[in-house]
């Protein structure tokens, strides 16, 4: 069903700080997995709002218990407790490794809260000496001081230094690992399962078992930063069940509140043991209104029968690109798991996507010659087809 918002102005106010290069449509509704601008025109959507919106737009269910949320309190503070929050780690705690869960607001914080909970636990086993983290080439973790730090882009980078310290960047290499993973020194190494803005590079698992072999054997703590790639993406509730690797700490954000911001950290008892009360905190974090619209979210996205959806729309998706590699001679690489998918394609991806947009699909890069497919889980055979027809259409022209 679609919401309709107040008609709106053409132009961008000058009032915004100009770091976005916005399109210049605007959205005034959604239905599906579609989106439709004040003209009224539709658009498949294949970038989710970047990972956020996997049940799409206008979902009964979602729309309800927001509804239902808002007639109860909205904010309380950490200074009391609120059974939402709980209930919501509980249930986090319940699919996942994890004994604990911090709440936060978004991605970057979820990132620099678990550097803080790793450097904690770190410093009991080494002193101070033993508090680097190491983030791998072609990550992205977030764009506060902490995590662009750990975020391998020197564009977004350079302008902002000096970074914080004690974070480096090593390649995605075994030898190089082995010997950055110095056990004195080294508190955490973070990673993504399938890096997502780096061009969706999904990480070999016997490369992360290595990692998480090294790390175990140094007292490293190893952090999965599922903010993209978790919660139903790859068709496993998180991805590390699909590498069959579990690390100490993972960090979730985009779809975990339904589009309200909202990030958290999972955490094991014998890392999580370190902190204690007054070494970390946020005034938002895990509010009822926020926790049980959340709730609802990893309800539906722990659903059987919508990570089934992911797997199988996921295949398809894979063969038909395979189809239209084939055809149009257009891409060059097709990478990725479940419904993140990334395609290497043979001119600026840049061209492809405003084409794209054009005939009524919205995608999203992930590097100069990678276009990004990151539909809404709950996407359907006729929906995904149509949408890779345009995308065809787009790379034919
Ligand atoms: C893997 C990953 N980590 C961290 C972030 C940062 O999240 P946020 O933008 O909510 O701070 C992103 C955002 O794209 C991401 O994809």
């Amino acid at each position: 069903m679609a919401t309709m918002t107040p008609p709106v102005s053409t132009a961008i106010t000058p009032s915004l700080l100009p770091v976005y290069k916005r399109a210049t449509m605007e959205f005034v509704a959604g239905a599906g997995v579609e989106l439709i601008d004040a003209d009224g025109r539709r658009y498949v959507d294949f970038t989710s709002g970047i990972a956020v919106n996997a049940l799409g737009y206008g979902d009964p269910g979602l729309r309800q218990v927001m509804q239902h949320a808002a007639d109860g309190l909205i904010h309380v503070s950490n200074l009391f407790r609120t059974t939402q929050g709980e209930h919501l780690a509980d249930k986090l705690v319940s699919l996942s490794f994890a004994d604990r869960v911090f709440f936060c607001n978004s991605g970057a914080e979820a990132n620099e809260g678990a550097f803080k909970i790793a450097r904690r636990w770190a410093r009991g086993i080494g002193g101070p000496a033993k508090h680097e983290i190491i983030a791998i080439r072609g990550s992205f973790h977030g764009r506060l001081f902490g995590t662009l730090a750990a975020t391998d882009r020197p564009n977004y980078r350079m302008p902002f230094r000096p970074l914080a310290g004690g974070i480096s960047i090593v390649e995605r290499d075994l030898d190089d690992l082995e010997v950055a993973l110095n056990a004195e020194t080294v508190a955490a190494v973070i990673l993504e399962p399938i890096q997502g803005e780096g061009g969706v590079r999904v990480l070999e698992r016997e490369f992360v078992r290595r990692v998480r072999e090294l790390t175990q054997q140094r007292q490293i703590a190893l952090i999965f930063d599922e903010i993209q790639c978790g919660l139903g993406r790859t068709g496993t509730v998180f991805a590390y069940e699909g590498l069959q690797v579990v690390p100490d700490i993972m960090t979730l954000a985009k779809p975990l509140a339904g589009g309200l911001p909202m990030g958290a950290i999972l955490v094991t008892e014998a890392v999580a043991s370190a902190m204690q009360p007054g070494d970390h905190g946020t005034t938002f974090g895990g509010g009822p209104f926020v926790a049980t619209v959340a709730s609802y979210v990893v309800d539906r996205l722990s659903d059987p029968a919508l990570l089934g959806n992911v797997r199988t729309m996921g295949a398809t998706m894979r063969g038909e690109l395979e189809n239209i590699a084939s055809r149009t001679g257009r891409i060059r690489a097709i990478r990725g798991v479940g419904l993140m998918m990334g395609i290497d394609v043979t001119e600026p991806a840049a061209d492809v996507i405003a084409r794209a947009r054009e005939l009524g699909l919205l995608l999203v890069s992930a590097g100069e010659h990678t276009v990004r497919l990151l539909p809404p889980l709950v996407i359907g055979d006729a929906d995904l087809l149509r949408g890779l027809k345009i995308l065809e259409t787009a790379l034919a022209a």
